[in-house]
C-alpha cells in the first residue's frame, strides 16, 4: 500500500480553507437565485433519491471538494479495495465486503485467489439452513419446530443483525421471532430468554473471531439455561451424550475460528464461516446475517445483497461529480474540517429503521476515529464525527431544538421511504402523509429559517423575537425511497460503508482496523480478581479505580 498522502498539505485542502473563511451559507438566497440548484444537487444512486441541495454547498467547495478527493487519490484507493489489496495496512488483510455481495460467477481475488466461489457456497448453506429451519424440517431435540432464534453476539456480530431484523420486521415469516443477546450484563441474557420454550429455541453463537468475552459467556449462560430447562421438563437425560445431543440441535455458530467453536461444543457441520476479509461492522451481509437469513427467507437475505451490490456498482462506476457516497463523505469532510461540526445525526422517519444509528455509530466510528494515519504518522485533521439519531419524530420533541437554535453545527440525514410498511388511516387522513410532512417541514426549517420580520408580522411581543427566530442555513441531505424493502436497506447499509471510506481515504487512516477497543478488554480481564476480593490486584490499582472497585466489595451483597 502506498503510504498516504497528507491531505492538509494538498492546494485543494488549502483551497478549503480558504472558502470556509469568507464562508456565509445563505440557502435562501442560492435557491433564489439558481432554479437549477435542486436539479443539478440531487441524485440518483441505485433506488435511492438524494437531494444534496440543502447542504451548504456552492459550486466552488463542491469543486474544491471534488479536487481534494483527486489529490488524496480516492479512485485509486477505491480501486486497490475493489481488487482486493490488503487496504487494511495494521492487520495485513484485504478489505473486501463487496465481494460478499458479488453476484455468482464474478471474480474477485485476494492474493491470485478467487474468493466468490466459497461466499456463494457459504451462502448455500446458509440458506439451506435457513430454509429447514423456516419449514419446520429442523427441529429441536424433542423433535418440535423452531419458534424462537436467539442471535449471541456483539458489535458487528449484533448490531448488523438486530438493525436488518428490526427494518425488515414485515419480511419476518409468521410463527417466527428473533432475540438478540449482547451486553454481557446479565440481565441482557436473562431478559431474553424469559419465557422461551427451551425446545422450540435455536441459539446462534455469532462471533468473528470467537472469543469475545462478552459473546462467549453469554453463549455459556445460553447452553446452561438450555440444558436446565430441559432436563427441568424431562426433555433430556441427566447425561453428558444427552446433553451433548441437545447443544447439537439448538446450537449453530458463525465464525471465522471453526476450531474454537468446535472447542465450545459446537459440531463444525452446524458451523458458518466466513473469512478474515470481512470486518465485524462490515459483516451483516456474510453469515454473521444468518438469523436474518432465518427470519426473511433467503430469497430477501438475496435482495439484500443485491440493494448492497448495486450501490457497490454505483460507487465503484460512478464519476465522483455524481458519486453520492463520495460527495456525501466529501461533504462530511467539508463539515467536520472545515466549519467545525463535531457531530453527524442521522435521523430516519421510518420507524423500522429506529437502530439504523446504532448500526452506523459502529461503521463510522470504529472505522474513522483514529488519531494516525495508515503508516503510523499522526493526522493533521480532525477525523471521525460523533455519529448519532433517533428516528423522527421523536427526536423533534427531544433534541431539534438544539439543531434548529443552538450554537452547534449538526449536519443531517434524513431517510424516509414512499410507501408505509403500515398504512394506517386516522379518519380522513392518511397518517404515513402527515408523518412524511414532518419530514419535509423540517428540512425546510433548518434551511431557511425564519427572520425577525417573520415573527413580528406573526404580532409577536418584541421582547421575545430573538427566541423565536431560526436562524436557517441548518444542512440536511434528503434521501428518499419508493418503499423500505431488503433491496433498499442493502443499498442504505452500503452507501454509508462507502462514505465511511471515502472520509477515512481523505484522512489517510485505516478505516478497518479498531486497535482502540483492546485496551480496555486488557484492563478489564487484569481487573477481574479484584472485582472478585482479591486484595493483591486492588492494590495495584490506581486510587480512583481501587475505590471504585472498594464501593462495589462494600455495597454488593
Ligand atoms: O471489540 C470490537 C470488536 O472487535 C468489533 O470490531 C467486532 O464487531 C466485535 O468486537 C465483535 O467481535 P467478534 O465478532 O469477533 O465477536
Amino acid at each position: 500500500m502506498t503510504p498516504p498522502v497528507d491531505a492538509t498539505a494538498t492546494a485543494a485542502w488549502h483551497r478549503l480553507g480558504e472558502l470556509a473563511e469568507d464562508f456565509r451559507p445563505d440557502l435562501r438566497a442560492w435557491f433564489a437565485d439558481d432554479p437549477g440548484r435542486v436539479d443539478r444537487l440531487t441524485f440518483t444512486a441505485a433506488d435511492l433519491h438524494v437531494d444534496l441541495s440543502k447542504n451548504l454547498l456552492d459550486d466552488e467547495v463542491l469543486a474544491a471538494l471534488l479536487a481534494l478527493a483527486d489529490e488524496v487519490g480516492l479512485v485509486e484507493r477505491r480501486e486497490a479495495m475493489f481488487r482486493g489489496e490488503r487496504i487494511n495496512v495494521t492487520e495485513g488483510r484485504a478489505v473486501l465486503h463487496t465481494a460478499l455481495r458479488a453476484p455468482r460467477g464474478t471474480v474477485v481475488e485476494v492474493d491470485g485467489h478467487d474468493v466468490v466461489p466459497e461466499v456463494h457456497e457459504v451462502l448455500d448453506r446458509v440458506y439451506a439452513f435457513a430454509e429447514q429451519v423456516r419449514s419446520g424440517a429442523w427441529t429441536g431435540i424433542t423433535g418440535r419446530p423452531i419458534s424462537t432464534v436467539v442471535n449471541i453476539g456483539i458489535g458487528g456480530s449484533d448490531l448488523g443483525p438486530v438493525m436488518a431484523y428490526e427494518a425488515l420486521e414485515p419480511y419476518v415469516q409468521d410463527g417466527l421471532e428473533c432475540r438478540f443477546v449482547s451486553n454481557i450484563d446479565p440481565t441482557d441474557l436473562a431478559q431474553k430468554v424469559a419465557g422461551l420454550d427451551p425446545e422450540t429455541t435455536l441459539f446462534i453463537v455469532a462471533s468473528k473471531t470467537f472469543t469475545t468475552l462478552e459473546t462467549l459467556t453469554n453463549a455459556r449462560l445460553a447452553r446452561a439455561w438450555l440444558w436446565e430447562h430441559l432436563q427441568r421438563a424431562d426433555a433430556i437425560e441427566d447425561s453428558d451424550e444427552a446433553r451433548l445431543r441437545a447443544v447439537a440441535r439448538h446450537f449453530v455458530a458463525v465464525s471465522t475460528a471453526l476450531d474454537k467453536v468446535e472447542a465450545f461444543g459446537i459440531d463444525p457441520g452446524n458451523a458458518f464461516g466466513f473469512w478474515d476479509w470481512v470486518g465485524g461492522r462490515y459483516s451483516v451481509d456474510s453469515a454473521i446475517g444468518t438469523s436474518l437469513a432465518v427470519a426473511i427467507g433467503p430469497a430477501h437475505f438475496a435482495d439484500l445483497l443485491a440493494g448492497m451490490h448495486a450501490m457497490d456498482e454505483h460507487f465503484h462506476h460512478t464519476e465522483l461529480a455524481g458519486n453520492v457516497p463520495a460527495l456525501m463523505g466529501l461533504l462530511n469532510v467539508w463539515y467536520s474540517d472545515f466549519l467545525g461540526a463535531d457531530t453527524h445525526a442521522v435521523l430516519p422517519y421510518a420507524q423500522l429503521l429506529h437502530r439504523f444509528p446504532a448500526y452506523l455509530q459502529q461503521l463510522t466510528m470504529e472505522s474513522n476515529g483514529k488519531r494516525v494515519r495508515w503508516d503510523g504518522s499522526p493526522v493533521t485533521s480532525g477525523t471521525g464525527e460523533v455519529f448519532w439519531g433517533e428516528p423522527g419524530t421523536n427526536g423533534q420533541h427531544a433534541f431539534y431544538q438544539l439543531i434548529h437554535q443552538g450554537t452547534r453545527l449538526v449536519p443531517a440525514d434524513f431517510i424516509a421511504v414512499a410507501e408505509p410498511a403500515y398504512p394506517l388511516r386516522d379518519g380522513d387522513t392518511d397518517v404515513h402523509e402527515l408523518f412524511l410532512a414532518n419530514f419535509f417541514a423540517q428540512t425546510k426549517a433548518l434551511a431557511f429559517g425564519k427572520t425577525a420580520e417573520e415573527v413580528r408580522a406573526e404580532g409577536t411581543d418584541e421582547a421575545i423575537v430573538p427566541a423565536r427566530v431560526f436562524p436557517g442555513n441548518r444542512p440536511t441531505t434528503s434521501i428518499m425511497a419508493p418503499a423500505l424493502t431488503p433491496s433498499v436497506l442493502g443499498q442504505l447499509i452500503a452507501l454509508y460503508e462507502h462514505l465511511t471510506f471515502t472520509q477515512g481515504i481523505v484522512w489517510g487512516i485505516d478505516s478497518f482496523d479498531q486497535w482502540g477497543v483492546e485496551l480496555g478488554k486488557q484492563l478489564a480481564q487484569q481487573l477481574t480478581p479484584a472485582v472478585a476480593g482479591d486484595e493483591a490486584t486492588l492494590a495495584e490499582q490506581d486510587p480512583s479505580t481501587k475505590a471504585l472497585v472498594s464501593y462495589y466489595r462494600r455495597h454488593r451483597a
